[in-house]
Formats: structure tokens, C-alpha cells, sequence
């Protein structure tokens, strides 16, 4: 049995990645009830409250098991922890720094925790630290990154060589071909974000999804915003932020990513999306996705 399937209990080695305030409900459970596993995100969550509501939400849409992500550099995330834990969620994703204190902790609640990494000696880290998998995420992807990222093609098997746990590949992979040539660089599985953006059941305003099918692969920029950077597509409000005439802070984070990602003023802040984006040409429903991706 592939690795990931037995450590995650589900059909198809597919997690979907937690993606700021868009990973909602309804995304979510498509995502498990298709065979693969939805990632609920916490990390824009005002209030740690919301993220109980967001998983009882979806528990009302599916039975089958699905995760969150826990964003080590956000100050509710202890709090978050222990709602996942009450909720009797049993994965979670760990992303944004150093997953030393939550490790355990997760691990003494019942709850596997896969480490999203950008460098081998990051994975070799979050090995030794105890985490069950490995996500190992290549600067193509959409959303935050750090400035010394490797593309997933690079990453992935140097990950692969230098680690025991399975591995799971994110960054770039939209279709079938992405998905068999992250399990041919020998990842066990894969994490997608940008493609479910556009999908049916994902809660992200038209104007959001539009622009992504739009794009073709160059229509992506990495935007500076301080202690990190992030992938997003080349709107109008990203050239401005890049040629110094608007502060990044202003594009990205607190109001601005919900008016613009949920709301669709594309004024109003950029539109995380990882390179993939040159290849979505559709918004389908996740189950025709996850079948178009897995499919021999
Ligand atoms: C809009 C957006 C928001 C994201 N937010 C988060 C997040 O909150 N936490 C996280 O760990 N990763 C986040 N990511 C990364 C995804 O979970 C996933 O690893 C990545 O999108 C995979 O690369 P892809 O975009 O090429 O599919 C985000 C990505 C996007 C596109």
C-alpha cells in the first residue's frame, strides 16, 4: 500500500494544501470525499474559535478523515493546536518554521504531524525531530515561501535521498502529469494548492479564479513582504508593489487578502498562485481533479 494512503487513511496520496482564507469547508470535505485529503488553514484565522467551527463544518460534509495546518509562526497557534487535539483531528500539517515544540505536542495527542520543508537540511531537521512525513515544497508553489527555496524537481528527490518518512511533493503539480512525475522524482504522495483554487467548491471569488485561468506560466511574481517572500500572479497591484510604488504590506495579509480573495477587488491585495497556474485552464469540481490527476 503507498505510504501515505496507510499513514492518512484515504484512497489517493492527494492532500490538498491548507491555502489562507480559502481552504473552506466545502473544499475541504470535496477533497476527502473524492479519496484525497482536505487541509483545513488556521493561519489567517482572527479568532482560534473559527477554526473549531470551520472543522465541525465540514465533519457535517464528510466522514472521512481530513487535516489542518498549523502556521508555526502565528501566535494562536498553541491555541489552535489544542482545538485540533479537542476536535480529535488527526493530521496536521506544520508549516513556517521550526516544528520542535509542536511536534510532540501533536504527537501526544493521537495527531501525525507532516512538516512542510524547503531545504534537505530542513527535512533532515523535521526527521529527526519526530514527524511522520515529510512535505517537501518547491519555490514554484503558490503563497509564502523563504528566499533560498529550490524548484520541487530539485527538491524532491534530494529530499527523497536524505530522509526515511514518505515524502510528499508540492509546488507545480496541477494534472496527471504533474502527480506521476512528483511518484517518478520517488515522492509518495502530493500536496496541491494553486490547482483547487479553481475549482468549483473552493470559496475564492470569481475574479481570483478567472485571473489564475487566464495567466499562462509566466504570470506569476515573487513579492518581498519582509521576513518572507510570496508567489502570486502578476496583477496589475503586483507590478506596483514590485516597482516600489506601493508597500507589499499593503497587498498581502489582514484586510486586503479578504477583500481581494474573497471579495475580488484585485486592487485591494495580490493573488497567491504558484507557476502551475500556466496550466489551469479550467475550474472543474474537485472530484474531477483529484480523478484527472490520479488517473493510471
Ligand atoms: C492562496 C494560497 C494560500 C496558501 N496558504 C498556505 C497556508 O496558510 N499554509 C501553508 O502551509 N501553505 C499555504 N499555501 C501553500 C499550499 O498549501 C501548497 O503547499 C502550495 O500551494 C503547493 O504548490 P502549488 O501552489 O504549486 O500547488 C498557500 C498556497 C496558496 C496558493
Amino acid at each position: 500500500m503507498n505510504p501515505v494512503c496507510e499513514l492518512l487513511k484515504c484512497t489517493y496520496p492527494v492532500l490538498q494544501g491548507a491555502m489562507g482564507n480559502i481552504s473552506n469547508p466545502e473544499m475541504v470535505a470535496a477533497v476527502s470525499e473524492a479519496g484525497g485529503v482536505g487541509i483545513l488553514a488556521t493561519a489567517f484565522a482572527p479568532d482560534p474559535e473559527m477554526v473549531r467551527k470551520q472543522i465541525r463544518d465540514t465533519r457535517k460534509l464528510t466522514q472521512k478523515p481530513f487535516g489542518a495546518n498549523l502556521q508555526v509562526m502565528s501566535p494562536l497557534t498553541p491555541k489552535i493546536a489544542e482545538i485540533l487535539a479537542e476536535e480529535g483531528i488527526g493530521v496536521a500539517t506544520v508549516s513556517g518554521g521550526s516544528p520542535k515544540t509542536l511536534i510532540p505536542y501533536l504527537h501526544e495527542r493521537g495527531i501525525k504531524a507532516l512538516v512542510v520543508v524547503p531545504t534537505v537540511s530542513v527535512a533532515r531537521k523535521a526527521e529527526s525531530l519526530g514527524a511522520d512525513a515529510i512535505i517537501a515544497e518547491g519555490s514554484e508553489s503558490g503563497g509564502i515561501q523563504g528566499f533560498n527555496g529550490v524548484s520541487t524537481m530539485v527538491l524532491v528527490p534530494a529530499v527523497v535521498d536524505a530522509v526515511n518518512v514518505p515524502v510528499i511533493a508540492a509546488g507545480g503539480i496541477g494534472d496527471s502529469r504533474g502527480f506521476r512525475a512528483a511518484m517518478a522524482l520517488g515522492a509518495h504522495g502530493v500536496q496541491v494548492g494553486t490547482r483547487f483554487i479553481a475549482s468549483r467548491e473552493c470559496i475564492a471569488h470569481l475574479n481570483y479564479k478567472n485571473t489564475l485561468v487566464e495567466f499562462d506560466e509566466t504570470g506569476t511574481c515573487l513579492i518581498n513582504v519582509g521576513p518572507f517572500q510570496v508567489r502570486a500572479l502578476r496583477t496589475p497591484l503586483a507590478e506596483e508593489i514590485i516597482r516600489g510604488e506601493v508597500k507589499p504590506q499593503f497587498g498581502f495579509g489582514g484586510t486586503s487578502t479578504n477583500a481581494s480573495w474573497l471579495q475580488g477587488d484585485l486592487s485591494a491585495g495580490v493573488l497567491a498562485a504558484g507557476e502551475v497556474a500556466g496550466l489551469v485552464h479550467d475550474i472543474l469540481s474537485v472530484k474531477q481533479i483529484i480523478e484527472e490527476m490520479v488517473r493510471a
